[in-house]
């Protein structure tokens, strides 16, 4: 309406000043303007001149000259009354009427067509089973792993490759070329499937003895290897690759590349197009060879433009595979790095085939593409019927190369029908069409989750969208919802989980945020409260890209991605493709349409992959069941990634503590952890957790289950006091600065480490160490207290000496009692994770002994202030037979009876057996403690090797 007002008001405007010569001519084209003064001016003159006379043909002039006048005014009236006219018709029709051809007269129809040039398209991909399987016997020798050599750690092609083995989750490791081989098996097996040169030279300039080793693990075990020949700075004519009857062309600017469609490598990649242009980088080598080990896998032409020719010019060997006829290798070369979105396909069909489909990817993908909400939208951004009618005409060709394919459409209620008539036509359309989407719920209003820190009224919001859905006829039953902007769902906001359960009983979500937003190879999934987090993925479409003439980069880059780049790779490395569009990219040009048809296309065109698409529901128990070892989420610290911090729950700041611990005392039981804690505690500056109601002092949040109550249950053992961190400093010196937990079964747990390390890397790591036999027997003692049969139906020596037939739960008892001994072990696993320098060992001995000394060291290594003098505060109890809490002068208070409990001692024969059981651990330790510097060896360590020696 606002544009009816503005046009209606100017219509006095000009009629007003056309009764002004001056105001009206200043609006004509000044052509005009200069005949109409000049005429005008003449007659005006000419009346003045005669001074009024009265003579006829005056008269008649003057009367001729008035008509005159009156007729050019009503016509100049007429044309502006008909320019406006025409101008108020066209506004009408293009914002109320559904009529496209009149639309396209004013507005340029920009919308791209998706790509369509292809030879192969309409033939559908042979069958996989036969054709596209390397598997061999061959492959049984040899592990899935690929070894890579590259030319220093920080090479570029060498990165490529070990990002690209990431995102198909290839197992690699890297080495540095030129130094001592690696070792190449492991008993029988090989563990390498293919090596890898980043630079074939390397390979071909090899010292002898280390040539020798590697071309005989090659042929022992069928391993295959695969070289990039490297830019070379003079350009080599003809030029014999050392040791091999193949002649090399290099520093070539290459063009149209197409493949060797009865090369056995080729498993994901499909034969039968070119791909026409130039190709990236000019330094392109080519291969020439006349022996019948070889066969070409890729061909490309010279580039015309740099190398004028008048004939046409044979194809040239850009990729090349070797069969090994020769020397009992198979080998790929490779003309150039990974630049060329070709070479990235071939570079997985040469490991595929070279570890005889050892390192085979699947070639199944899902894809699934979610309209973030298709009612949110700006007037004049959102969908018309037309709109509509492309999307569902789109689906439709796309579901004839994508079985089961339906976009999939995330509503929030509160927006439908705003937007202009025709785009509340468009939202009516959506709503006749339900049967033909799937739907999934968003917040009513879409609102952040995490913002809400009520449940009641988070659930309020979805009922609201859940009632609007019932009204409209939207299908309830999808199991999956996304939050607005990820808020929420990683860092999980433990009440939009809540909600999402008791109002839409969701199943599944997705989001790009898990671990991190990048790197997108890295993203993962998880499992939390039962609902399935799958990893989304990103297609460069967003809310603001509208118009192909407005993409970032222009159309080329768009048509780039799609054709062997980003997006191409994404769908191409990942089994489960979840995207996000957003309702203004299918209006306007329609650019998620353009996109998706044209990189299904295209997969189609090159690649051998199956595109299927299911609902949500289903895809997520694909993806869990392709990836079983995902279920387990790891909590990350979302106040080290920017993103993380505005999606986490409103009422926990980063600035505002309590911050997360800043060391953990991981154990072992039975070491002195209780006392270690205890006197902690004593200290000002330092508070450790509140007390659980299951476990007392000990969360036990990493090691157990209680680490799926997530983030929030363990960040409400550290209550929240009004102190702030500013850079780092803190803002009130009453506050405890130092927390800490203590939970003695982490030094053990499998998983401890590396979940620790995730939320806590930088925090510190206590241990405590006795004898590992003492603590096998005073927690054996410890058990028995507690009430466990099988402890008080087996002495000691039973359960220690246990055989591996005995019944299982006296197995799990000798098990829990002697494997936290084997300390150098355990701390091998924490020491993968964290720095040396972040790790303090307490000798257990002497924190019976001594523990004034101790605190005092242990209070330096944590840099803890002001460093508290313990000597006055602890003192010997001679009852309690340790070190107590000084109360006042004749009091003190100790540890409970549990702690330092009175049991007869350790049998003989018990102690030799667990000297000689420990002694490899212990010697083990030793080496460690000597590694790890200036740590003294405790008394009870030297001691117990000497008596077993
Ligand atoms: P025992 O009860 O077998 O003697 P934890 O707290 O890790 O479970 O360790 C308990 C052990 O701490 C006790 O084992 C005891 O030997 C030791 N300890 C060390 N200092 C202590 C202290 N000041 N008071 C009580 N026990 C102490």
């Amino acid at each position: 309406m606002a544009t009816h007002n503005h046009h209606t008001e100017r219509i006095p405007m000009l009629m007003k000043s056309s009764t002004s010569n001056e105001s009206l001519l200043s609006q004509l084209p000044s052509q005009q303007h200069k005949n109409y003064v000049m005429s005008n001016g003449n007659n005006i003159n000419g009346i003045i001149s005669n001074n009024y006379a009265i003579n006829n043909s005056h008269f008649i002039t003057r009367c001729f000259c008035h008509v005159m006048k009156s007729v050019q005014r009503n016509i100049q009236k007429c044309v502006a009354a008909l320019v406006l006219i025409s101008f108020f018709s066209i506004i009408f029709f293009t914002q109320y009427m559904d009529s496209p051809a009149l639309v396209g007269l004013i507005r340029r129809d920009t919308k791209p067509m998706p790509l369509i040039h292809c030879q192969t398209l309409n033939k559908s991909p042979s069958d996989s089973s036969n054709t596209h399987d390397h598997r061999s016997e061959a492959r049984l020798r040899i592990d899935p792993k690929v070894l890579v050599f590259v030319e220093t750690t920080y090479s570029k092609l060498g990165r490529e490759i070990a990002e690209e083995l990431v995102y198909n989750r290839i197992k690699y490791k890297v080495e540095v070329a030129g130094k001592s081989l690696p070792v190449l098996t492991n008993l029988d097996k090989g563990r390498y499937g293919v090596i890898v040169f980043e630079n074939l030279d390397k390979y071909l300039t090899m010292d002898k003895w280390n040539r020798e080793l590697l071309d005989k693990y090659c042929r022992e075990y069928s391993v295959g290897i695969v070289g990039f020949m490297s830019p070379s700075e003079e350009t080599l004519v003809g030029a014999q690759l050392k040791g091999f009857p193949l002649f090399i062309h290099t520093n070539l600017r290459l063009r149209d590349a197409s493949l060797n469609p009865s090369s056995p490598v080729l498993r994901l990649t499909r034969a039968g197009d070119t791909a026409w242009g130039a190709l990236p980088g000019s330094d392109w080598a080519v291969f020439q060879h006349n022996d019948s080990t070889y066969e070409p896998l890729e061909f490309a032409q010279k580039n015309t433009l740099d190398y004028p020719t008048d004939g046409i010019q044979p194809p040239l060997t850009t990729v090349l595979q070797d069969h090994g006829k020769l020397d009992g290798i198979q080998r790929i070369f490779f003309g150039a790095g990974l630049k060329f979105w070709l070479h990235r396909l071939l570079f997985l069909d040469a490991l595929s085939y070279l570890s005889h489909g050892q390192l085979s990817v699947s070639l199944n993908r899902m894809i699934l593409v979610d309209i973030d909400d298709i009612f949110v939208g700006e007037r004049g951004t959102r969908l018309k019927p037309d709109d509509v009618h492309a999307l569902i005409a789109t689906q439709k060709r796309i579901g004839d190369l994508v079985p089961g394919f339906r976009f999939n459409l995330g509503f929030s209620g509160k927006y439908f029908h705003h937007g202009t008539k025709e785009e509340n036509l468009g939202d009516d359309m959506l709503l006749r069409n339900t049967d033909k989407f799937t739907w999934f719920s968003h917040m009513w209003n879409h609102q952040q989750p995490h913002l809400y820190d009520n449940l009641t009224l988070l659930m309020n919001d979805m009922i609201l969208n859940k009632d609007f859905a019932i009204a409209r006829g939207i299908p309830l039953d999808s199991g999956y919802s996304v939050s607005p902007h990820h808020s929420g769902v990683y860092p999980a906001h433990e009440l939009l989980y809540q909600a999402w359960k008791k109002v839409w009983n969701i199943k599944v979500t997705s989001t790009e945020e898990y671990p991190h937003l990048r790197p997108a190879r890295l993203r993962r999934g998880f499992i939390h409260r039962n609902i399935m987090v799958l990893p989304r993925q990103t297609c460069g479409l967003f809310t603001h890209t509208m118009y192909i003439d407005r993409y970032p980069g222009g159309r080329d880059k768009l048509d780039e991605s799609i054709q062997g780049g980003e997006l191409f790779q994404t769908i191409v490395y990942n089994p489960i493709n979840i995207f996000m569009t957003h309702m203004s990219n299918y209006g306007s040009d329609r650019l998620a349409l353009y996109t998706f048809e044209s990189v299904i296309k295209f997969l189609r065109c090159w690649t051998n992959i199956k595109l299927t698409s299911a609902p949500p529901l289903q895809l997520g128990e694909q993806y869990f069941k392709l990836h079983p070892e995902e279920s387990d989420p790891i909590w990350g610290n979302p106040c080290e990634d920017e993103r993380h911090k505005k999606i986490w729950s409103r009422n926990k700041s980063c600035n505002v503590l309590p911050s997360l611990p800043k060391f953990l005392v991981i154990g072992p039981q039975k070491t002195g952890t209780t006392a270690l804690y205890t006197f902690l505690s004593m200290h000002p500056s330092v508070a450790s957790n509140l007390p659980s109601p299951d476990t007392f002092e000990e969360i036990q949040f990493f090691n157990g289950n209680n680490y799926y109550r997530g983030l929030d249950w363990y960040m409400s053992f550290f209550p929240s006091n009004n102190a702030t961190l500013t850079n780092n400093v803190i803002q009130s010196s009453s506050n405890p600065r130092y927390f800490f937990e203590k939970s003695a079964t982490y030094f053990d747990g499998e998983l401890v480490p590396k979940r620790a390390h995730q939320l806590l890397p930088s925090a510190k790591l206590v241990v405590i160490l006795i004898s590992p036999a003492k603590r096998a027997y005073s927690w054996y003692q410890h058990v028995r207290a507690h009430g466990d049969i099988i402890a008080n139906n087996y002495s000691f020596y039973q359960v220690i000496t246990a055989s591996d037939s005995a019944p299982k739960p006296l197995r799990d008892l000798r098990n829990r009692c002697l494997n936290p001994g084997k300390y150098a072990q355990h701390l091998e696993k924490w020491l993968a994770f964290y720095a040396n320098q972040q790790l303090h060992i307490i000798d257990g001995e002497q924190l019976k002994l001594n523990p004034a000394e101790v605190m005092n060291d242990l209070q330096r290594f944590l840099k803890i202030t002001p460093i508290m003098d313990y000597s006055s505060h602890l003192r010997y109890d001679p009852k309690k037979g340790f070190f107590c809490q000084v109360i006042n002068e004749t009091r003190s208070k100790c540890l409970g009876k549990s702690k330092g409990r009175n049991y007869p001692p350790m049998d003989e024969k018990s102690m030799k057996i667990l000297q000689r059981y420990y002694l490899s651990h212990n010697t083990a330790l030793v080496k460690l403690l000597k590694k790890l510097g200036s740590r003294p060896i405790p008394l009870w360590l030297k001691n117990e090797l000497s008596t077993t020696t």
